[in-house]
């Protein structure tokens, strides 16, 4: 009796993840996704236009590992077949992927549509469903029309409406048969690694303004999205529409920083979400609090950042039907020391809060080092979600491992192992609604700067064999088991791939 009590209280202080039972519950789904530009290749295959990220690997190649280039990446342009077969003996309950915008509209906007994009699309949507898998599709991940970029791309206001063009030629293709959208993935990469620090396509290195107007712009851009859904094809369809942001979770350095951290929290997340999913709509009353410090103090009259107006706060406000995070790593924050340079580069620093960050004390890194693994982070988040924004349906969109391409890659099946843990640990303890996860990626890809040298996928691709092979590597059997399984529980770790915990 005595025993039974101090483990119940052990479990209660803890919390650590034996005390909970190790099964999904009936309503959670697991997916893996990929994104057009990293694996489908035919770069200018037949009729497609050209985009920002065509346009920099071809003009700027020693920015990217290797000289790499996504012109033919893992040729899912014509072995999506292969991909779908893939998907369906891993069991996958749904797969997402993202649609190549100037594969449809070649000039990037709505007056041409080009039908070999739409069908390669279609015929992809197809199998999916003939295999019993739903498709999730994105929108935008991050292949913006070059065209569009050179009249100023995220920071030209006139994007919402041909964002909100291209969106709707897309529902009105396909949203008969996908009924699960995400409008623009991680507006953080877009606008901070694309228009602050100027390392991501379009290569604009501009952190007065434009990382702010690109900021606001995409939530406005995302809102015309969602509202386009919502009026013309939800009372047909009633599909339900996201945006995935990246989050990072960020822990105090020390117990001094717990401020610093809450104001680090809404920069890294609450930029990218307060405007859609708080009550109140617009930017993080915090963040609009520093940057009109910051910007006074710059020599600037008034606040750098654009404003939302009452009317632009109403249209964006509320436009998700649930919750879709990427998470992958955590880092903590601390005040810059006197002198200390805060470039805000691959997430060293963050200059408009004059803080610096750093990888949890207790985080290891993979083997390819991208990102710290800290897999409590990935429950802390959702529980800051719940408590800002509320109930709402988490399904998280994207988390994986990035190694450096053995298939015996029970690294990844630890990673996998751990993170699902704490989101059962959020399920069961937090009582946190997540109803999914997704596997980033379901086969090796272009991992942007680092080319092919980051293996994410759970299976392996052979970019040096024209014909790309696919293998799935230990952690597909592992994934594959645990969806079968539908549970944590030792089948999965003892499977006869050798691995063992
Ligand atoms: C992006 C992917 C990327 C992955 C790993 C995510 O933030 O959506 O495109 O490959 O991280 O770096």
């Amino acid at each position: 009796m005595f025993r039974y009590k101090t483990v119940i209280s052990l479990c209660f202080v803890w919390q650590v993840s034996w005390c909970v039972d190790h099964n999904f519950p009936p309503n959670f789904k697991f997916g893996a996704a990929t994104s057009s530009y990293q694996i489908e290749g035919g770069w200018d295959a037949d009729g497609k236009g050209v985009n920002v990220w065509d346009k920099v690997v071809h003009s700027n190649p020693e920015m990217f590992c290797g000289n790499a280039t996504g012109d033919i990446a893992a040729d899912s342009y014509h072995k999506w077949r292969e991909d779908v077969r893939i998907a369906a003996e891993l069991g996958l309950q749904f797969y997402r992927f993202s649609i190549n915008w100037v594969r449809i509209l070649p000039t990037g906007f709505s007056n041409e549509i080009n039908k070999a994009g739409v069908k390669y699309y279609s015929d992809l949507i197809d199998a999916l469903l003939a295999e019993g898998i739903e498709p999730i599709v994105t929108l935008y991940h991050w292949e913006l029309p070059a065209i569009i970029q050179d009249l100023g791309g995220w920071t030209n206001p006139l994007i919402v409406d041909w964002f909100g063009d291209y969106a709707r030629v897309v529902y009105s293709l396909y949203a008969d048969r996908v009924n699960t959208w995400i409008t623009i993935n991680e507006v953080i990469v877009i606008c901070d690694y694309g228009y602050y620090s100027g390392i991501f396509a379009p290569n604009i290195k501009e952190p007065l303004l434009a990382p702010y107007l690109c900021n606001k712009h995409t939530m406005l851009a995302h809102a015309k999205a969602y509202r386009i859904y919502d009026t013309e094809f939800r009372p047909k369809y009633n599909g339900r529409v996201s945006i995935a942001n990246h989050l990072i979770w960020i822990e105090p350095h020390s117990a001094k920083d717990e401020e610093l951290a809450t104001l680090g929290r809404e920069y890294m997340v609450g930029r990218f979400t307060h405007a859609i999913f708080s009550k109140n709509g617009g930017w993080p009353p915090s963040i609009e609090k520093m940057m009109l410090k910051n910007s006074l103090a710059q020599g600037f009259n008034s606040f750098r950042v654009l404003a939302f107006t009452d009317e632009e706060r109403e249209f964006v406000k509320g436009t998700a039907d649930f919750f879709a995070m990427n998470q992958y790593t955590t880092y903590t924050i601390r005040p810059a020391k006197k002198g200390e340079v805060t470039e805000y580069v691959f997430l060293k620093a963050l200059p408009d809060l004059n803080a610096v960050l750093e990888p949890p004390p207790h985080a290891h890194y993979g083997e390819s080092k991208m990102m710290p693994i800290y897999p409590e982070g990935i429950r802390r988040q959702m529980v800051w979600l719940k408590k800002q924004y509320g109930d709402i349906d988490i399904l998280i969109t994207e988390n994986g491992y990035s190694s450096t391409g053995q298939l015996d890659d029970y690294d990844r099946i630890d990673f996998l192992k751990k993170y699902l843990e704490q989101i059962l640990m959020a399920i069961k303890v937090d009582k946190v609604n997540v109803v999914g996860y997704t596997v980033w990626s379901l086969i090796d890809n272009f991992e942007w700067l680092q080319g092919y040298t980051s293996k994410f996928g759970l299976y392996e691709v052979d970019f040096e064999n024209p014909d790309k092979k696919r293998t799935p590597r230990a952690s597909a059997h592992f994934y594959a088991c645990v969806i079968k399984n539908r549970s944590l529980n030792d089948t999965c770790l003892n499977y006869d791939f050798g691995y063992k915990v």
